[in-house]
Order: structure tokens, then sequence, then C-alpha cells
């Protein structure tokens, strides 16, 4: 219990920007280690708070019932937070006072070898954030053919070395299963050049992340799902920790703050398009003493919207 689960990043920034009015209601999309509720609990904030990792639910729900002053004012649910209406009608609640979706996946998810999401730490193929989920990067190493996988290395890793990649794992997997972290890490390895940047399976790992959790299909819905629920002068903060989801974020929060898209020659609006949030300021990045504690934070980009 007491070893550090995640560090919640730009904590500062999305507490200040949420403006935590005591008793609203807030939702939070990506609970985790539960770093960004306590923050909002603490400030007198109500949560509901959805994680698709039971391990993050049952660590928060121990944790969070040893703070009596948060007695009554959280609720955590086991799902995706695509389900947010869902989730939001069966708490009997329509509203919020504000929404915080802190994408991706935990340190705790990372760190814990079991859980197969490192290409630094052996364990078996799984990277499932929710595993009642049937699909699993085993699946996806072992089954998706070679132009499916030389795909998603190139759309969801952009990783310029994809098709090689591909055929190396193709290859391998004739000769036996590829069932560990360890084994397809080393494999990445011998098929790529050398690089200074990053280590050689990073842009796999992260493809292969967001295929089996099917991370951003339905990425901008949902964001436009919270946005829905939000009362006016509400905001919603996003972080992401890659291009891929901030493109997402990005483009989402530019339409639903545009008015009027009709072509410039139409002397009328024809298209009753309005704009139901505007942008908080510009995209943030984590000040260098941030990243100086804590190197995960470096690829984090915040963006906000407030309701209008
Ligand atoms: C970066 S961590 C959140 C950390 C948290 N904000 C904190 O301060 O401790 C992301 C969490 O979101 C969860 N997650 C990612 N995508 C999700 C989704 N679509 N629905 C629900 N939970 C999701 C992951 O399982 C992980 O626990
Ligand atoms: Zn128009």
């Amino acid at each position: 219990m007491c070893e550090q689960y995640h560090i919640s990043v730009m904590p500062n920034e999305c507490i200040e920007t949420l403006n935590v009015k005591s008793g609203g209601l807030y939702f939070d999309a990506t609970l985790g280690g539960g770093g960004h509720s306590e923050l909002i609990l603490r400030k007198g904030g109500n949560i509901i708070a959805v994680d698709r990792d039971l391990e993050a639910i049952d660590y928060v729900t121990r944790k969070f019932a040893g703070i009596p002053e948060f007695e009554g004012r959280y609720r955590i649910v086991h799902d995706n937070f695509k389900n947010v209406k869902q989730v939001l009608k069966e708490c009997g609640e329509d509203k919020l006072d504000g929404a915080i979706a802190d994408l991706g996946i935990s340190s705790k998810q990372v760190d814990d070898a079991k859980r197969g999401f490192s290409y630094s730490k052996d364990g078996e193929l799984d990277m499932r954030m929710d595993r009642e989920q049937e699909l699993s990067a085993l699946n996806v190493v072992n089954e998706y053919s070679e132009e499916q996988l030389s795909r998603i290395l190139f759309t969801y890793g952009e990783e310029k070395f994809a098709r090689k990649i591909a055929a190396a794992i193709v290859r391998q997997r004739k000769a036996s299963p590829i069932e560990t972290t360890g084994r397809l890490s080393e494999l990445i390895q011998r098929s790529v050049p050398f690089r200074k940047s990053g280590h050689p399976a990073k842009k796999t790992f992260q493809a292969l992340r967001i295929e089996v959790n099917n991370e951003l299909s339905g990425l901008g819905e949902a964001l436009c799902d919270m946005v829905d629920l939000l009362k006016q002068k509400a905001r919603l903060c996003v972080l992401t920790f890659h291009s891929l989801e901030d493109r997402i974020v990005k483009q989402t929060f530019a339409s639903l703050a545009t008015g009027c898209i009709c072509d410039k020659s139409l002397p009328v609006c024809v298209c009753g398009h309005k704009a139901t949030v505007r942008q908080i300021g510009k995209a943030l990045k984590p000040t260098q003493r941030e990243t100086d504690m804590n190197s995960r934070s470096k690829s984090a980009t915040f963006r906000a919207v407030e309701k209008l």
C-alpha cells in the first residue's frame, strides 16, 4: 500500500483550471492511483470516477476508505470512460461541475512486469488495461497478419521500421509463439538499426498497447459526451502523452469551439453550427521542475475547455 502507485502529472494546472467548488460534482475519467481525484476531494468536490483496470479500482477504494473526510463523497465505477453518459445516469446524476481525463497508462501498470506493458521488464505479453477483455498483446503479436501488424506499428507507433519489425515478428513466431515482452523486445532490437532517441522497442510497444486497448477510436466522441454533461462555465481538462492522442483532443476541442462553418461566400449562415465551448489558453507542457522530478511527465500536454 505504501509503494508509489503513480505520480499525478501537472496536478496544479489541473486543479487550478478545474476551479473546484465545494459540493460540486466532478468526473474523473481515468482514476489510476486516484491522485487527481484526491486533490479534487481535498478541495471539497465530490467525485464520480471510472477506470477500466480493476487493480486501480481496488487500490483507490482501499486508499479512500482510510480517509474519513472523503466518506460518502466519491463513487468509483469499473467502466470505460467512453460510457460516461451511462455511468452518470446509473449514479442518478445528469450534470457535472467539471471533468478530467489523464489518458494512457499509469506507472503501476508499466512497472508491473506481469501486466506485460514494459519493454524493459520481462513478463507475459498482455497489455490489457481491463483484464476482463479477451484480446491481449499475445493475440495481436501471434495472430495478426504481417500487413495488419505493419499497419498498426506505422499508424499507432509512427514507427518507420514498421515493415521490418512486422516481418521479423512473423518470421520468429513461425518457430514458436512469442509469449513474452522480453522476447519481443529483443527481436525488435535485433531488427532495427541503433537509434539515439528512445528504446528501439518503445514505438512498437506503444502501438500494440493502443491496439489492444482500442485507445483512439471513440476518444473524440467520449470528450464530446463529457462536454455535453458539463454545466455552463464548467471545465474539462485533458492530459495526453503522445501526438496521436493529442491530435484527437486538439481537433475535438477546436471543432467544439467553432461557430458557423459555412463557406465564407454565403451571405447568411445555413449550417446552424454553434460553439459549445471556449478553449482555455494554449496547450501547456509540464515545467522543467516537474519533468526533473518525474521524467514520465515529459511527454504530457495539457488542454482545457470551458462550457459556454
Ligand atoms: C495516467 S493513469 C491516471 C492517473 C491518475 N490521474 C492519478 O493521478 O493517479 C490512466 C488510467 O486510466 C485508465 N484508463 C485508460 N483509458 C481508459 C478508458 N478508456 N476508460 C477508463 N479508464 C481508462 C488506465 O487504466 C489508468 O489506470
Ligand atoms: Zn454557418
